[in-house]
């Protein structure tokens, strides 16, 4: 286990060494804290058992989320079946002229082996472990705990969620006038940028034990304070409950319907019985419905991931890459050194997302919806709260 010092985020972020993949190591810190200050008091123990953090010491820093959440992006080589997992791409998804998810061919790469699916599987692991060996150091557990709060992290960036031009990679593009692509000015630039430019106040403490105890002296604190503050316990208030929220399954969705065995099997633990679903209803069939599968009524990842891939034909996607005069500086190959690159930190661009909270709030819902699945998974029941099969929070 690393315990990467605050300071490293901050060195890392600072020298803006652009990612590839992902939100950078920022934005993935950024939501595992949000999740954190939402943790039942009764499931950061489990968390800890599951990442073997051992202190006697009170004085030392109790097991926090943070540092294990990039992770996942750090082994993606040395584990390469993982890599898929990271995000989703419809087949003819081509923001901003066509938004699909799905589209009429469904998606890239086996049914399951996306960034919904890996969110699924995780969770799957992590419930076993709970009623299986619960109290007990176990790999498989702790593996799956790291992917999974790096993928929730994943699956509320946009980009992450198209696959055109690898999400974004290929498309170049500047930003305060250096030279980047699409993808690296949503996971660093412009998470860097509004880092950078929060309010002086909330440098200090709030007053609210819960948000100040699970900071942890990084340079993006002040930041998580103010999406706590003006945006989770703020504007936000009233929508926090829907998104956590989960469609029923009520009635027969033409194209969707499975017996109810076959939806948990597939999004449970037996991958035998996923291939024999996908004999059964067959290929294209697996291919359209499995974002369906996906969902039950207590984790839904497609259905949370809808409103966040039609970001892409909103705002995230400019119009202008596809418009001359920019229109050929998108693909490698046909980078003619003459054609000129769109500027995203602009009021047109940059400032839209920043006037609108658009990072803020994807992160704030990533973060809650983190802190919904581990309490579900992880929490006692309290006598006089309310339990049950729900998602809940804590503030
Ligand atoms: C768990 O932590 C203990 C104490 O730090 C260490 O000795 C042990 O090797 C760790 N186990 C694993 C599997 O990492
Ligand atoms: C998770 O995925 C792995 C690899 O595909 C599979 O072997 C395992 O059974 C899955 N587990 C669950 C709980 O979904
Ligand atoms: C860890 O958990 C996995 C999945 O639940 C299980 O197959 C494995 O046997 C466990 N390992 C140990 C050492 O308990």
């Amino acid at each position: 286990m690393h315990w990467r010092a605050p300071l490293l985020a901050a060195s890392v972020l600072v020298s803006g060494i652009p990612a590839v993949y992902g939100w950078g190591a920022a934005g993935h810190e950024i939501v595992a804290t949000i999740a954190q200050i939402h943790l039942h008091s009764t499931v950061l123990p489990k968390i800890c058992t599951i990442l073997n953090f051992t202190s006697n010491n009170p004085d030392e820093p109790q097991c926090h989320l943070a540092p294990i959440a990039t992770w996942a992006d750090r082994i993606r080589y040395k584990m390469r079946w993982s890599a898929g997992l990271h995000y989703i791409g419809a087949v003819g998804d081509h923001p901003q002229d066509k938004c699909l998810y799905p589209g009429e061919r469904g998606w890239a790469g086996h049914p399951g082996g996306n960034v919904l699916g890996g969110i699924r599987n995780t969770t799957g692991i992590l419930k076993d472990w709970v009623t299986q060996g619960e109290g007990t150091y176990n790999e498989t557990a702790n593996e799956a705990l790291k992917f999974l709060v790096h993928f929730l992290g994943d699956m509320h960036m946009p980009l992450h969620l198209t696959g055109r031009d690898r999400g974004g990679n290929s498309v170049k593009v500047t930003f305060d006038g250096r030279q980047t692509n699409l993808h690296s000015a949503w996971d660093s630039l412009l998470v860097a940028k509004a880092v950078r430019t929060v309010p002086a106040k909330y440098n200090h403490p709030l007053p609210n034990r819960q948000i100040e105890h699970n900071l942890r002296g990084a340079i993006y604190d002040s930041f998580v304070r103010k999406v706590m503050w003006e945006g989770v316990l703020g504007k936000w208030h009233g929508d926090v409950e829907q998104w956590l929220a989960c469609p029923a399954r009520s009635g027969p969705v033409i194209g969707y319907m499975l017996p109810h065995w076959a939806q948990v099997a597939f999004g449970g633990r037996s991958g035998r019985v996923a291939r024999l679903v996908q004999q059964v209803f067959g290929h294209a069939y697996v291919d359209i419905g499995a974002p369906e599968m996906m969902d039950d009524e207590i984790l839904c990842p497609y259905h949370w991931s809808q409103p966040i891939h039609a970001l892409n034909c909103k705002l995230v996607w400019p119009k202008e890459i596809d418009e001359p005069p920019y229109s050929h500086a998108g693909s490698d190959e046909e980078l003619n050194p003459r054609v000129p690159l769109l500027e995203l930190d602009t009021p047109k661009y940059a400032g839209v997302v920043e006037k609108g909270w658009v990072l803020e709030e994807l992160m704030a819902q990533a973060g809650i919806r983190l802190a919904g699945v581990l309490n579900w998974l992880f929490m006692d029941p309290v006598e006089g709260e309310p339990s049950g099969p729900a998602l809940t929070i804590n503030l």
